[in-house]
């Protein structure tokens, strides 16, 4: 198994488009109406949308291919920081997917080790995210890696208010 993260160009919205939805939906539809997941799809997701985000410098797109095949994403993002976070130089670990064929291989592992450096590289010494309060799978993934409850906050799936909890790690040079 050959696993290959590299940095998103503007030339991989469509792909990173289409694995960004699919991850998605594979990942909520069964927990969400279909008019909000539709509406949240439309939002957040397409090509033109994920080539903005692919030109933005506060925006770090990593792509992760195994033999080859798309497999997984993971997006590092600065701008606002929730107050319950409180640890130096923030950085927000903002999307996370690993395609459903490719989770329990180790590839989220290896993902998660490339952030960490893009984001001490990116001079973040705070890592954060937020993830579904059910979200089970993520909450324990992100708890063998070092992240701890910090608060919550709200987070709209189309028109379907959903608490996240809000979890932090300090990020360690070497
Ligand atoms: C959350 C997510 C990234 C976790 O990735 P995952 O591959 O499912 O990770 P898990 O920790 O559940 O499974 C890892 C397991 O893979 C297996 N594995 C096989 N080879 C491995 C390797 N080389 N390295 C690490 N684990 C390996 C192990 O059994 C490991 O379990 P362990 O750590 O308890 O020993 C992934 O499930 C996912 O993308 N889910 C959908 C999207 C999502 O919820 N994203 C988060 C939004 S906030």
């Amino acid at each position: 198994m050959n696993i290959v993260i590299r940095s998103g160009a503007a030339i991989d919205a469509p792909a990173l488009a289409e694995l960004a939805a699919r991850t998605f939906q594979e990942t909520f539809a069964a927990d969400n109406r279909p008019e909000d997941m539709a509406l949240h799809l439309a939002r957040a997701y397409g090509t033109s949308q994920q080539q903005t985000e692919l030109l933005d410098l506060d925006i770090t797109t990593l792509l992760v291919e195994v033999d080859g095949e798309l497999a997984g994403y993971a997006q590092l993002r600065s701008g606002v920081t929730p107050e319950c976070v409180t640890g130096e130089s923030p950085i927000e670990l903002w999307r996370f997917y690993v395609a459903r064929s490719w989770q329990g291989h180790g590839v989220a592992h290896a993902l998660m080790r490339r952030v960490e450096l893009e984001a001490l590289r990116r001079g973040g010494q705070t890592l954060w995210l937020g993830v579904w309060e059910h979200n089970a799978r993520a909450k324990a993934f992100y708890g063998k890696n070092g992240f701890v409850d910090a608060g919550s906050h709200v987070f709209m799936v189309g028109t379907d208010a959903q608490t996240d909890r809000i979890l932090a790690r300090q990020l360690h040079n070497g």
